[in-house]
Formats: structure tokens, sequence, C-alpha cells
């Protein structure tokens, strides 16, 4: 039986992956690095340090500690700043939905994020209350790719991977569930289209009672 559902957040719950892009894409471009959609794929669940040293490996450039902080909080800045307006509306399609019905027919409800700001986006959305636990970038110490994120959700609601089923949009995050033995739904996102156990464009394809007598 599923017993829990475990949704990462950007790309999943709302489109703030293009957020994260487009503040990348400014950092890339103040350091001469071209960076397009392509380069950002693979920054996609990864969190916020390991995403800077992928495009500082673009770069071929090494930098201080120091300056490195500096680009971390100056992109968090970009990243916030556009999200300024974020809220109830830009919940995608069915999310809601789901996340009502699951509630009804007791099913445990989790976040599995590699964003230290997830709280802050879910108060925006005014989703908070939906969720038995949210797990974010704070709170793990090996991230996406590693299952830790899911793991520890799964720990929370005390179910085991098999009762659980992890929504994801990031190729990492795909990774990170099948790693700790997750079934794991992709959506949104084409390119995780062969590595996912099931593919939906939206999650409003997503029907709860086809899994409900899933053993
Ligand atoms: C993930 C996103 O959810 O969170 C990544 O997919 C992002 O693109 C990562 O880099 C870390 O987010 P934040 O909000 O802590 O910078
Ligand atoms: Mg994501």
């Amino acid at each position: 039986m599923i017993r829990g559902l475990i949704f990462d957040l950007d790309g999943v719950i709302v489109s703030t992956e293009k957020n994260h892009f487009l503040s990348w894409k400014k950092i890339a471009s103040s350091l001469g690095v071209v960076f397009t959609e392509k380069e950002n794929e693979s920054l996609k669940g990864i969190n916020r340090r390991d995403s800077l040293n992928i495009i500082l490996e673009l770069a071929n450039i090494r930098l201080s500690e120091v300056k490195i902080n500096h680009l971390l909080n100056k992109k968090n800045e970009l990243y916030k700043y556009s999200l300024r307006n974020l809220n109830k509306l830009d919940i995608l399609d069915g999310v809601e939905d789901l996340l009502l019905e699951a509630k009804n027919k007791n099913i445990l409800l989790a976040i599995g994020s590699s964003s230290k700001n997830a709280s802050f986006i879910l108060e925006k959305l005014k989703l908070t209350n939906y969720f038995n636990v949210i797990i974010d970038g704070t709170m793990v110490t090996k991230h996406k790719p590693s299952p830790e994120v899911f793991e520890k959700a799964a720990n929370f609601m005390n179910l085991s991977p098999k009762e659980c089923i992890v929504f994801e949009d990031s190729a990492s995050g795909v990774s990170a569930a099948k790693e700790g033995g997750f079934k794991v739904i992709g959506v949104g996102n084409e390119n995780i289209k062969l590595i996912a156990d099931v593919y939906l464009n939206s999650m409003k394809e997503f029907n709860l009672s086809d899994y409900e007598s899933v053993v």
C-alpha cells in the first residue's frame, strides 16, 4: 500500500526552477560564463553550493571562499527578489487537489527538497499545513543525488521507501529516490522521462487511486 507521498518542491509544486535558472544565469554572466537551459539541466535538484561549483567548473575558474560566499549570497538575493510576488496562484496544476485528496485518505505528506528556502516558499503558497514533515536543504548532510532527504522524510513518517511515492523533476532527484529504493514519478521535465519509473507532463495527470492498492 502507498501510505506516503514525498514531493520535491522546485519544479514539482511550483515552477521556481526558472527563477533559479535566471538567477544563476546572472551570476554566470558576471563570471563570463555562457549559461543556457542546457547547462542549467545539471543544476536541477543540486544544492546551492554544489550548483556554484558546477558553474565554476564550466568557467574553469577557482575563487576564494570569501568570493564564493559572496556569490552564493548574491544568487540567493536575486532568487528571493524574483519570488517577491509568489502566491497561491503559482501552485502548479493538480498539486493542491492531490494534497487535499491524499489528506482525506489519511495518506502522509512530505517535502524532500534541496532548497534552504523551502519553508519560505511553502508559506508564500500557503501549503505548509498540508505536510506532516518538511525536509529541506538545511536538514541533510548529503545532498541529492544522495537519498538522505527522502530517507529522512520516510523515517519521520515511520514508513518504508516501498510505502512511499517520490515526485521529482530533476535527474539528481530521480537518482536519489531510486538509490533509496523509492518508486519515483518524474514530472514536468522531459529530460527525465527515461530514468523515472513513470513520467507525467503535469501533476494533474497523476491519479492517486491507481496506486492505492499497489503493494
Ligand atoms: C533545488 C533546486 O530544489 O534547490 C535547485 O532544484 C536549487 O535548482 C536548490 O539550487 C537549492 O536551493 P536554494 O533555494 O537553497 O538555493
Ligand atoms: Mg526540483
